[in-house]
């Protein structure tokens, strides 16, 4: 099975299904560490009690990104990861680590790129006034919320939305998305093509 490390950086539900999916007896992944910037969150909690091991590395305590990046990477390597998911992680990754995870770096987006990237994409999309909202698995490129899209499912908006409402109907569709992602990643069905774009075995 595929060994899989997780960044979070808070509730990790998308985590929650992530764990809830590997532990199939059918899955091709095997969650292996889960790594937090932030220390306390409920993200760490679910991993434990699912029994995988933790680590936090807390990007206050460094001096810059390269340095916080490369003890990341250090992590992953210690516990001999090939496929890292960002599952609710709130920092942006150095082009050095992007790329030496090219095509083995997952992360998942509360919309339906390539519409609405960077941070509040629910409120980006309430102020826009679409009436259909989604989240995207896509591997990681050096650009922020690019790279190719291996999953998405869309949710409708409806009338009297609030953020809140968006963002917990999004998440929904997250927790199926993320997994299935994750799976046609780690069995070896898709992958990044060196021109950038997904391939179907
Ligand atoms: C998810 O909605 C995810 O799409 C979003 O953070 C949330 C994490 O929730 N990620 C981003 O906005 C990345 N820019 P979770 O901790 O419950 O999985």
């Amino acid at each position: 099975r595929t060994k899989v490390g997780v960044l979070i950086s808070g509730t990790g539900t998308n985590l929650q299904a992530l764990i809830d999916q590997a532990r199939r007896p059918s899955s091709s992944a095997e969650i292996v560490v889960v790594v937090s910037n932030r220390p306390g969150v409920q993200g760490l909690k679910r991993a434990a009690l699912a029994g995988i091991p933790t680590r936090v590395v807390d990007h206050k305590l460094f001096g810059s990104r390269a340095e916080f990046d490369s003890t990341i990477n250090a992590v992953l390597e210690e516990f001999g990861v090939e496929l890292v998911c960002l599952a609710g992680f709130m920092r942006i990754l150095t082009g050095t680590f992007v790329r030496k995870w090219n095509g083995k770096l997952l992360n998942i987006h509360p919309s339906l790129l390539p519409s609405f990237k960077g941070v509040n994409a629910q409120k980006q999309a309430l102020q826009a006034g679409v009436r259909v909202a989604g989240c995207t698995v896509h591997f990681v490129a050096e650009e922020v919320d690019a790279g190719a899209i291996i999953v998405q499912e869309a949710v409708p908006v409806l009338v009297g939305d609030t953020e809140d409402s968006l963002s917990d109907r999004i998440k929904e569709a997250e927790h199926r998305a993320f997994p299935s992602a994750l799976e046609l990643v780690a069995s070896g069905t898709v992958c990044l093509g060196k021109d950038g774009h997904i391939e179907w075995k």
